[in-house]
């Protein structure tokens, strides 16, 4: 077939209509063969033609300058990024759902938030009810109406650009209808592959001898992060809408009313989602989409209630990643019954034992399982779970299987109580409980190399270092070969592998091209932000946010480690200091402690902040009048309920403490207000009334 003659015309012969549709192609073909050519190193054609294209874009793009394109190929300069897809940082995080799973729960949703408003009871709290897609979810951003950025949610905080990609979404407006659209507006919804799709997508591999996808989701998910956009096309995914992100103007009114402004904008809503008036009404819903779900077109794993008033929603914020305002009323989990054939321990990065169900594999809730955590001994002892018995084994939504019971009558004769080792399976190091403790522990520490692997592997894993292309496989085989024994040799890969005899690219499973990406990954994490380096340490009970908290008191690296060393000493202004942070315990105070005090951790820390550029804690930008302040609520509050006056002070970034002390800086006294007042005045801290701290904070 030959070419369109519209592809043959000189740039400066196009009218407006054949350049319009020039630039839409040219954008296509550039990026398809930027994709060929960068990432899968596949070039289709040579750099000359290749040059052509782009030439011809620009010279069209100078004649046309209002025709050129948001996502226009002289706007990506040089390379894409050369490992995966550029990270993208959501300037608001995307959030998650807490879970209920009975009307009960629900209830206590409802009466919390009535709380934190301090409703009177008369007063109605109308909830959307909407299914709970069953998909990945994405920001879509739109400047003038414009599809312009599209990303996925990553950990809420960062995700993915794959905005070429979602492009492809059937449901997605490339440009807002309406007029009434902000400047500025991330649309924020649910990607998903209906199931039809997903039944000839797994029809068409199996003929083709591929594996099929256990589920819609992974086939989802797998499509959106394929670097071959037209592979992604192909999946024909789908959208619904119902949440926004950053916005140029605030949304205001009602959920219900935004969900119209979707609609008009030209996104898919989903159709069962509707207002109701009273919590009853809202779960009689419930039961009507549960009894609608064989027949939808779609997967669903809930039904997601929302506080319809958005200046209640305002209000309620969040606590942690979990709207106070929205819940996912989950469905029940479904249950299988199957053998479990062995049970073997693994071995975490702090030594724990778990034990596993290996189980003949069983379909649960359309997904094969074959594998189910015992947690631990216990649990075990509890259940009485047995190597060969049947079981039942129950999943819900992304939970980890669990064993729920053992079919006693199934139970073979002459069957033996599992007895739980008490060496390590890894190092055989004797493994021991601790007092009050559940986990079983190997004490074998640096020797046991199955905690060493996992250590590095929660090193560079996701909320942590985030180094793609080192996955567990080539931590495990790093450590095996001697070129990975410590966090910070990592880092010095690069230089080793420069003078090895043997270099990595000339090893199985490895070439230039995947060398030189992992080299690139390394290095582009040499810079790292101070709680996320807190975090990747993977010491007993410092998660993220401990991390965070940690690293926001501390400042920098160097101060956190001097503090540390000197609050081994427990009577310490250090180790006071320590454990007065709000959110830290004094168990997770012990274990910071004990860490930094250990010799051989000391020079692990040392050896990375050689090799590092650690950067310090960013405070956010002091932008209230209360940022950094020390705040103690005493006495009725008569504008806000208790619960609402500490969420608000701390989004302002105030520190809310239960007790006045020196360090206090203000003492907010409600109504009969006793003790802590009177000795705010004695220590000379400020005593405001609500009204006053209202004021202050801004009303
Ligand atoms: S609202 C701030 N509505 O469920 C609240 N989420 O488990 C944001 N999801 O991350 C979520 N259907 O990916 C909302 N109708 C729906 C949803 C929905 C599916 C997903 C979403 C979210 C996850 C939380």
């Amino acid at each position: 077939m030959s070419p369109p003659p519209v592809r043959d015309k000189a740039a400066d012969k196009l009218s407006e209509a054949e350049a319009t549709a020039e630039l839409e192609y040219l954008a296509g073909e550039i990026a398809r063969h930027d994709g060929l050519y960068y990432q899968q190193s596949k070039p289709e054609i040579e750099d000359s033609k290749y040059d052509a294209l782009r030439r011809r874009n620009t010279a069209i793009e100078a004649r046309f300058a209002n025709l050129v394109r948001p996502d226009s190929p002289t706007h990506r300069i040089g390379a894409p990024a050369a490992v995966g897809f550029a990270k993208v940082r959501h300037s608001v995080p995307m959030l998650s759902l807490g879970n209920a799973f009975d009307d009960g729960e629900m209830a206590e949703f409802i009466a919390r938030a009535r709380r934190f408003l301090k409703l009177d009871e008369g007063e109605t709290v109308a909830l959307m009810v909407e299914p709970k897609i069953d998909g990945l979810s994405a920001s879509l951003r739109y400047e003038n109406g414009v599809y312009v950025r599209g990303a996925t949610r990553g950990d809420g905080e960062e995700g993915e650009d794959v905005t070429e990609n979602l492009r492809t979404v059937i449901d997605l407006p490339a440009k807002l209808q309406d007029k009434d659209i902000p400047d500025v507006i991330e649309v924020r919804g649910e990607v998903y592959m209906a199931l039809a799709d997903f039944a000839a997508l797994n029809q068409a591999r199996e003929a083709d001898g591929e594996q099929a996808f256990v589920n819609p989701r992974n086939a989802a998910s797998g499509g959106l992060r394929q670097i071959d956009t037209s592979l992604t096309a192909k999946r024909r995914l789908r959208l619904f809408a119902y949440a926004w992100g950053e916005t140029s103007e605030p949304i205001t009114g009602t959920y219900g009313d935004f969900l119209d402004r979707l609609r008009k904008w030209g996104f898919q809503v989903n159709p069962l989602a509707q207002i109701f008036a009273t919590l009853e009404d809202g779960l009689a819903h419930y039961r009507h989409i549960v009894s609608m779900r064989p027949d939808l077109a779609y997967e669903i794993d809930g039904v997601v209630y929302k506080v319809d008033r958005l200046d209640w929603q305002q209000r309620l914020g969040a606590a942690g990643r979990e709207p106070r305002w929205a819940i996912a009323y989950k469905f029940a989990a479904e249950q299988a019954e199957t053998v479990l054939n062995k049970i073997s321990i693994q071995v975490g990065r702090t030594g724990s034992l778990t034990p596993v169900a290996e189980l003949e594999p069983v379909m649960v809730g359309g997904v094969t399982v074959s594998r189910a955590s015992l947690h631990n001994q216990d649990e075990i002892e509890r259940k009485d779970i047995r190597e060969g018995d049947h079981v039942i084994v129950q999943r819900a939504g992304d939970v980890i299987p669990q064993v729920v019971r053992v079919v006693t009558d199934k139970r073979a004769a002459g069957s033996q109580a599992y007895e739980f080792p008490r060496t390590c399976p890894e190092c055989g190091s004797r493994a021991a409980r601790e007092d009050g403790e559940v986990a079983t522990r190997c004490t074998g520490g640096l020797v046991c190399p199955a905690q060493a692997i996992e250590r590095l592997r929660h090193f560079v894993s996701r909320d942590a270092f985030d180094i793609e292309g080192l996955g567990e496989k080539q931590i495990k085989a790093f450590w095996l070969d001697g070129s990975v024994q410590s966090p910070a040799d990592i880092f010095t890969l690069e230089t080793r592998d420069k003078n090895a005899e043997q270099p990595l690219a000339s090893q199985k499973g490895w070439q230039e091209k995947s060398v030189s990406n992992l080299f690139a990954a390394i290095a582009a994490r040499r810079k790292i932000p101070l709680e996320r380096l807190i975090f990747a340490l993977g010491i007993r009970h410092i998660g993220q946010t401990t991390a965070r908290l940690l690293a926001r008191r501390y400042g920098n690296f160097g101060a956190l480690r001097g503090a540390l060393r000197n609050a081994v000493d427990r009577e310490s202004e250090d180790y006071a200091d320590l454990v007065d942070i709000d959110g830290i315990g004094a168990v997770a105070a012990d274990a910071l402690v004990d860490f930094h005090a250990e010799d051989h951790n000391a020079d692990v820390l040392n050896a990375l902040e050689a090799v590092l550029n650690i950067v310090p804690f960013e405070a956010p930008a002091a932008t209230s009048p209360v940022s950094g302040k020390t705040v103690v609520f005493t006495g009725t509050l008569t504008e806000m309920s208790r619960a609402e006056a500490k969420a608000r002070a701390e989004a302002l970034d105030a520190k809310v403490s239960g007790s006045v002390s020196k360090k206090t800086d203000y003492v907010v006294a409600g109504e009969a207000a006793g003790s802590k007042a009177k000795k705010a005045a004695e220590l000379g801290v400020t005593v405001l009334s609500e009204q006053e701290w209202l004021d202050l904070i801004g009303g």
